[in-house]
């Protein structure tokens, strides 16, 4: 295994780190505000990073899944509502496109999620489809030369900042046997006439990344907006969360990173006792076995990027970088803000975000407890 980046990679990740330190004046406000700053979104675009998945030939940077999964990192380790905004837009719905989407559909979509106008959106979980996402009710009815789309869509990162989706939705009748017979990949522009995003939601943390219904109203869509093929959208959807995984789990580095660097520097300036904290090997202790944690998590993120960069298969080991970090950065989260004693249970102190936003990793892109059974039936399979 290699882990090494190119230079331009290593340069861009560098870039990034450094553009997301200034951003500190922004978090704040925004996150009050419950919305990512359009500026922002413009000057990622300028950075390259909401193109840096997709391949040059069709306008991107072309980086590797590792370099990404360094970005990823780096942006959550800053702020980590605008790092799942980007892990949506530029790992799942992109690399969608790009994988599956026909030399039409690259040249018409991609560009929209690359100029600084907005970020795509995944929208695949329904009010009663979650984990089961086979259990999708939405349909896709025949209608004319394409498709009209009824269902609703719930828990969509971006929804508000969207030009498009990619929605999945059932053509034909459920099929009992193959729960997800007929589900198909749509591309969608979130302009079209039946298009509705309900109002955001109200979450514990991540509060400037925008998570909203979308509901669907009898959208017609044309042939060309099958992503794919007809039927095959469940494998589509799973594909693109085997690489969404990767993201999650670099997104639960940055914040345990970032916690544990904020617990680090009030330990050694908190002084109890006649002494700072960090001499207590109460406190000492901790900070040595989460030091170690999160390079682990790294590591398994790092490698779970570099096998599917190989083109070999990556599934179980996504899974596992996700399963490992995010539940690592609960832990991780909980330290920082226990070290920070009462003071790490207050707004002012970053460790307080950083716990609130952390929490989403053990659910969103797949449950740890979906983590474990994907992990599981890989191990038992054959
Ligand atoms: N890649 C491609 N295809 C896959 C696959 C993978 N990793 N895993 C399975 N498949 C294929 C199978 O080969 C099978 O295909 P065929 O029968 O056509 O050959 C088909 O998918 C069905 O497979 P299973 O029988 O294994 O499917 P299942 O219904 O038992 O469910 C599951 C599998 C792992 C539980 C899956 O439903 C799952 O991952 N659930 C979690 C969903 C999830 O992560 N939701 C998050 C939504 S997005 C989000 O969080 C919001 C956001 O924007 C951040």
């Amino acid at each position: 295994m290699n882990l090494a980046v190119n230079a331009t990679e290593r340069d861009l990740a560098a870039a990034v780190a450094e553009w997301a330190r200034a951003l500190e004046t922004r978090i704040g406000p925004a996150e009050k505000a419950g919305e990512i700053p359009r500026d922002l979104i413009a000057e990622l675009s300028e950075l390259g990073v909401l193109g840096m998945t997709i391949p040059e030939k069709d306008g991107g940077l072309g980086a590797s899944s590792l370099a990404f999964a360094l970005v990823m990192e780096e942006l959550a380790a800053a702020w980590p509502s605008l790092a799942v905004a980007v892990a949506v837009s530029s790992g799942i719905v992109a690399g969608s496109i790009v994988r599956y989407g026909s030399a039409e559909q690259r040249a018409r979509w991609l560009p929209r999620l690359t100029d600084g106008r907005g970020l795509g959106a995944f929208a695949l979980s329904e009010p009663s489809a979650g984990s089961d996402a086979a259990a999708i009710g939405s349909t896709a009815r025949p209608d004319g030369s394409g498709y009209a789309i009824e269902g609703r869509k719930q828990f969509v990162t971006n929804a508000r900042y969207a030009p498009f989706a990619i929605v999945f939705a059932r053509v034909g009748a459920v099929d009992p046997v193959r729960s997800h017979a007929g589900i198909t990949a749509f591309v969608v522009p979130l302009d079209a006439a039946g298009v509705a995003i309900g109002p955001a939601e109200r979450k514990l943390g991540l509060r400037a990344s925008d998570t909203s219904a979308l509901v669907l109203d009898g959208v017609r869509v044309g042939e060309d907006a099958v992503l794919g093929q007809v039927g095959a959208g469940f494998a589509l959807a799973l594909a693109g969360l085997d690489g969404g995984r990767i993201g999650i789990a670099a997104q639960s580095v940055g914040i345990a990173r970032a916690a544990l660097a904020r617990a680090r520097t009030y330990a050694k300036q908190r002084r109890q006792f006649g002494r700072p904290i960090a001499e207590f090997d109460g406190v000492r202790f901790p900070l040595a076995t989460l030091a170690s944690e999160v390079d682990a998590a790294r590591m398994l993120t790092l490698r779970a990027a570099w096998l599917r960069d190989q083109g070999r298969p990556f599934t179980r080991e996504a899974a596992m970088a996700k399963l490992y970090a995010s539940e690592m950065a609960q832990r991780a989260t909980h330290t920082a803000v226990q070290i920070h004693g009462g003071n790490g249970y207050m707004g002012e102190y970053a460790v307080e975000r950083y716990a609130r936003d952390g929490r989403a990793t053990t659910i969103y892109e797949g449950t740890s407890e979906i983590q474990r059974l994907v992990i599981a039936r890989s191990l038992v399979a054959g």
